[in-house]
């Protein structure tokens, strides 16, 4: 049987700093009641002042390594999926490589949203095709750099952190069971930057139509779990948890209802993180696993949706 891609560690970093929805500046003139109803987000931590993302994501990773309890150097491969990197170059992954002293290679990835899903397909391609042992998969974010703080309909929604996980090629069950990417480039315009490097040499704010972006979120991340599921021979009636990315409670309640998934087997950390982008996913994973929910052997699928539009869906046997 050819190896399975485990996960044999996690990690997670946030920010100290936390700021409440009544903490937000009232030039903004929002409120704490508008911004739980519409999108259940209590509070998100902000990086400070010459935090970046790479500060995260090596915190993050160095846990996953720690957790997992094996030397850096015997992992082959990093993976960051930011759309949020220190720099334009080099690689923020570079970075966590040296800071680590991790083996082989080390790259970044841009899928936005969806980065998450898109490294764990990524690296399990590596691990399946014999060409990495040992991949480390970050996802690590601070959108608080790209949001314009005077917009209310953007600045509220999301948060900066990191999570990653450590993934081993490994005989058995247990691991990556399927992953399915996807991406539709006419959706851009929906979900972007205001400019870019090459574009307007800036890397530009986020700017949004929420409406079109939810409309998609609660209809394609449900067919992406039920089409990676049944690649993997599963139902939705096999998943124990849903892990979606956290872009917010409707979304997520959306994506379980649509599924007919019980509410009480999706797990959420909207509320005090926000929505960290690729860093979602590990985020709501490291939280169900440290508070018990998540055991071994329970079937988790993680899909998500972001910026292109990109969206696909990862199926772990935990
Ligand atoms: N506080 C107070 N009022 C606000 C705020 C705010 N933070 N933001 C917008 N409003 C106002 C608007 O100005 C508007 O006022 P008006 O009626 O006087 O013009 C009113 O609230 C309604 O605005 P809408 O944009 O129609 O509000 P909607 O109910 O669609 O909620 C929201 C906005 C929460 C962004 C919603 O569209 C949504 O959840 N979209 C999904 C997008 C998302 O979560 N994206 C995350 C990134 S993508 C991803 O991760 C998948």
């Amino acid at each position: 049987m050819p190896p399975r891609a485990k996960i044999i560690g996690i990690g997670a970093s946030l920010p100290s700093n936390i700021v409440h929805n009544t903490q937000l500046d009232p030039a903004l003139e929002t409120s704490h009641e508008w911004i739980m109803e519409r999108t259940g987000i209590e509070q998100r931590h902000i990086a400070s002042e010459g935090e970046f993302t790479s500060h995260l994501a090596i915190a993050a990773g160095r846990e996953a390594i720690a957790s997992a309890g094996v030397e850096a150097s015997s992992v082959d491969l990093i993976i960051v999926a930011t759309t949020t990197p220190d720099d334009t170059m080099p690689a923020t992954a570079t970075k966590v490589q040296h800071a680590l002293g991790t083996s082989g290679a080390a790259f970044d990835m841009n899928a936005a949203c969806s980065g998450f899903v898109f490294a764990m397909t990524t690296a399990n391609s590596f691990i399946l095709s014999g060409a990495a042992k040992r991949v480390l998969v970050i996802g690590a974010e601070t959108y608080s750099r790209i949001m314009d703080w005077s917009d209310r309909s953007t600045c509220v929604l999301f948060g900066d952190g990191a999570g990653a996980v450590l993934l081993e090629a490994a005989e058995g069950e247990r691991g990556i069971l399927s992953a399915q990417i996807f991406t539709d480039g006419q959706h851009a315009p929906q979900l972007n930057t205001s400019g870019g490097v090459s574009s307007t040499k800036t890397a530009g704010f986020l700017t949004m139509a929420g409406k079109e972006v939810f409309r998609h979120a609660v209809s394609k991340m449900p067919e992406a779990v039920e089409k990676t599921l049944a690649s993997a021979g599963l139902t939705v009636a096999d998943v124990d948890w849903l892990v979606p990315h956290q872009a917010n409670q409707r979304i997520l309640a959306g994506v379980g209802h649509r599924l007919g998934i019980d509410a009480a087997k999706v797990i959420s950390t909207v509320a005090k993180h926000a929505n960290t982008s690729a860093a979602s996913i590990p985020l709501a994973l490291y939280e169900g696993v440290h508070d018990g929910r998540i055991k071994k052997g329970d079937i988790i699928a993680c899909p998500a949706l972001g910026a292109g539009f990109t969206w696909g869906c990862v199926v772990i046997k935990w």
